[in-house]
């Protein structure tokens, strides 16, 4: 068991990663702007702190006394507040909470970032050097949010640098998060059901139909601070579902709302999604348990054959 302390955990994601960590058998802290009666939150102690000032930040992380630090607080959504109050605030949040960490002797610290930093999206076009999107695609935010959580990454490089090996880092890109209740028509982070959202594929092309279960998150977040000590130093993952939100393939879809991806995209076929969880595969031995389908209660018709990452043992992985 680990006592680990997650800031914004009674956001939308923070909820079910506190609830899963403390199902894995762990001791959870929520930091957060103030306390929360959700479900997943109760027997769970919480500090309300305002984040952004470095004293109470480094007093409150301090004070919670754990062995791991997630921090997941930040403004969440792109232009949902001001660019400069966005860029200002993501960063002194990170920079804040991460150097806290550090400061607190906490051996584990792991920031949420975003696959936003890619820059999908962007008003004067985007293009990847190839697809499917991974960890070596190079990050062109083009948003505050974007440039926002690319900081947040380059923090816990900035601190390896300072600390070396004895703090261990790393930094993961979670695809759009659908929450439990979230499948059973509450609304997702953009306002619309999962549903709409497979029906509209106008609605999921902006994240370029991705998307992971919260619950995979919270066992991404499992295994990745177990596996700490065992890899590289301030490493970062996309953490995604093995599949595309999305009925159609996005060989198919892509190339209707990403101009000049016809021969890119043509490998995505099958129900293959545009961002690679191979590394987390890989790395970690982690891999996502829960599909749109089955959640939704729909047949498989078109799932990609899972031939590509066969699942390594974790015991060959140090
Ligand atoms: N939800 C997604 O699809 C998604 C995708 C990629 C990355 N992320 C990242 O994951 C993290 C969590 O996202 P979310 O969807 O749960 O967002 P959310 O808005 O639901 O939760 C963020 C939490 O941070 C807290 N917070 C904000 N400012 C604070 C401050 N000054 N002091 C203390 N707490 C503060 C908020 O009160 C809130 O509870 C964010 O860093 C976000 O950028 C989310």
């Amino acid at each position: 068991m680990t006592r680990i302390a997650v800031t914004g955990g009674a956001g939308r994601l923070g909820r079910s990663l506190v609830a899963g960590l403390a199902a894995a058998g762990h001791e959870l802290v929520s930091l957060d702007r103030s306390t929360s009666d959700a479900a997943e939150l109760s027997g769970i102690d919480q500090i309300a702190v305002d984040l952004t000032d470095p004293d109470a930040a480094a007093r409150a992380i301090a004070e919670s006394r754990t062995d791991a630090l997630v921090h997941l607080a930040a403004i969440a959504v792109p232009f949902s507040a001001p660019e400069d109050v966005i860029l200002r605030t993501n960063a002194t949040l990170a920079l804040n909470v991460l150097s806290a960490g550090v400061a607190a002797g906490i051996g584990r610290i792991v920031t949420a970032s975003s696959p936003t930093v890619l820059g999908y999206g962007a008003p004067a076009g985007w293009l990847p050097d190839r697809f499917p999107l991974d960890e070596r695609t190079t990050p062109k935010p083009w948003n505050a949010y974007g440039l926002s959580k690319l900081l947040a990454e380059q923090t816990i490089t900035m601190l390896s640098r300072q600390t070396g090996d004895a703090t261990r880092f790393a930094a993961f890109r979670p695809c759009y998060v659908i929450a439990p209740e979230e499948w059973h028509g509450a609304p997702t982070q953009q306002g619309h059901t999962v549903r709409e959202r497979l029906d509209d594929p106008a609605l999921s092309a902006p994240a370029l139909f991705n998307y992971v279960d919260a619950r995979d998150v919270a066992t991404f977040v499992d295994v990745l601070l177990e596996a700490l000590p065992g890899i590289p130093n301030a490493e970062v993952f996309f953490v995604g579902a093995d599949d595309a939100l999305a009925r159609r393939p996005l060989a198919e879809l892509l190339p209707q709302f990403v101009s000049g991806t016809e021969q890119l995209a043509a490998e995505l076929t099958g129900s293959s999604p545009a961002f690679s969880n191979a590394k987390a595969r890989r790395l970690l031995g982690w891999r996502p348990t829960h599909t749109w389908r089955g959640e939704l209660g729909e047949d498989a018709v078109g799932a990609a054959p899972d031939t590509e990452h066969p699942i390594p043992r974790k015991d060959v992985l140090a």
